[in-house]
């Protein structure tokens, strides 16, 4: 008889912790679903729905019978129009042959591990950041180093801290630019000094633009590819699109490395979504584009709502976001740690934000996460809830 002893799973899941957010996004859908009037602020998917003439295109999609294996690179079609996006946006010449669709920024991610570290191996990353990242890489028996940055590095790498913290065992650095989740953009002079650290050291430099779009403080798009034309860049139809659920994102690598990947791509995922990639053929048109730019301009008033109404209530901000919909606030003095504020604010005052401890361990525990991708009425009661729970 199965007794089930036999089940043991590999020892590289001790190093895997649970991704809380998702955790906390279930109690909070148990609480809702009892009735309770949950205000979602833990949540990293704009509320907004996909743009109509993306989804318009899906559908066509699907009823078209595009629903087939495509090139494990993806389309060419869509390679293509990415292609064409860094030509128009940025000026810059990225061929489509260095452009690989992926099963979201989570399977670029995936893949750029297997594809780079070897076991042993590490990234640098700032803490705080985006936790699945040093998870990808323990998935390969490689590591991600933690390294500690707040307000006074802009909560981004510096060259002086790679400097500090590169290892034997280091291959290059891994930032994103918006952060998730400071909300902070590496600056054009900054990300040009890391290129270069990393470069003389001959390492890597990835960049996370899944957040490029979103970008309040300064109405250009930028991309690391201007100042450091080898970088590997990650993106996403996620966030700027609104397309979370439809799992498509894309990778921008060097030529050296794209056969290699290829073959990654083919054996992981056979390829991307059919219908997610003729949907997104449509995410660049003018009207799709008016309307992200349209949720895009709401963003922002909630940020500039929500930043000094928190400051109010005496959390600490020390730098305006610039970029995608969180403010990452430190605790005021009188509240308990983060994972207990959470917990209190969620099971007696109905609102979900994440604790710290999900984005590293630099002042983890005194940190919270507060998403915007919720209505400005929601915000102003999420405010008033706080408040109550500051007393
Ligand atoms: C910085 C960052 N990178 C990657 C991802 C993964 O996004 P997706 O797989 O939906 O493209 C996220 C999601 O929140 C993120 O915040």
């Amino acid at each position: 008889m199965f007794s089930g002893q036999g089940l043991k799973v590999a020892k590289r899941l001790s190093k895997i912790a649970p991704f809380r957010v998702m955790e906390l996004l279930a109690r909070a859908n148990e609480l809702a679903s009892l009735g309770h009037d949950v205000i979602h602020l833990e949540v990293g998917e704009p509320d907004f729905d996909t743009p109509p003439p993306i989804v318009a295109a899906g559908v066509r999609a699907i009823l078209e019978g595009k629903t087939k294996y495509t090139d494990a690179r993806g389309t060419p079609e869509l390679r293509q129009t990415i292609s064409e996006f860094y030509q128009c946006s940025l000026g810059i010449d990225v061929p489509a042959e260095r452009i690989f669709v992926t099963a979201g920024a989570s399977g670029g991610l995936l893949m750029l591990s297997a594809l780079l570290l070897d076991p042993g191996e590490n990234l640098l990353m700032p803490d705080p950041g985006y936790p699945c990242n040093r998870h990808f890489l323990s998935s390969f028996n490689a590591e991600g180093i933690l390294v500690p940055v707040d307000a006074t590095q802009n909560y981004q790498l510096t060259p002086s801290l790679v400097e500090e913290y590169w290892t034997p065992a280091t291959r290059g650095v891994l930032v994103a630019s918006p952060s998730n989740p400071t909300g902070s953009i590496l600056g054009q002079k900054v990300v040009r000094q890391l290129g270069e650290v990393v470069r003389d050291k001959d390492g890597i430099m990835i960049v996370d633009e899944i957040y490029q779009g979103l970008v309040y403080e300064n109405e250009a798009i930028g991309s690391a590819l201007v100042q450091v034309p080898e970088a590997i860049v990650i993106n996403s139809f996620s966030k700027y699109f609104g397309m979370t659920g439809w799992r498509l994102g894309w990778v921008v690598v060097p030529e050296a490395i794209a056969m290699d990947l290829e073959k990654l791509a083919q054996n992981l995922f056979i390829c991307p979504s059919s219908i997610a990639q003729e949907a997104a053929l449509s995410a660049f048109d003018p009207e799709s584009i008016a309307t992200m730019e349209a949720q895009k301009a709401e963003f922002a008033v909630r940020r500039d709502y929500l930043v000094p109404a928190l400051r109010e209530l005496g959390f600490e901000i020390p730098l305006m976001p610039a970029g995608a919909f969180y403010v990452y606030a430190g605790l005021p003095d009188e509240a308990p740690d983060a994972e207990q504020f959470c917990h209190l604010l969620l099971e007696n005052h109905f609102v979900a934000v994440t604790p710290g401890t999900d984005f590293g361990f630099h002042n983890a525990d005194r940190s919270i996460r507060i998403s915007y991708a919720r209505n400005l009425s929601q915000l102003k009661e999420a405010v008033y809830r706080i408040g109550k729970l500051l007393g």
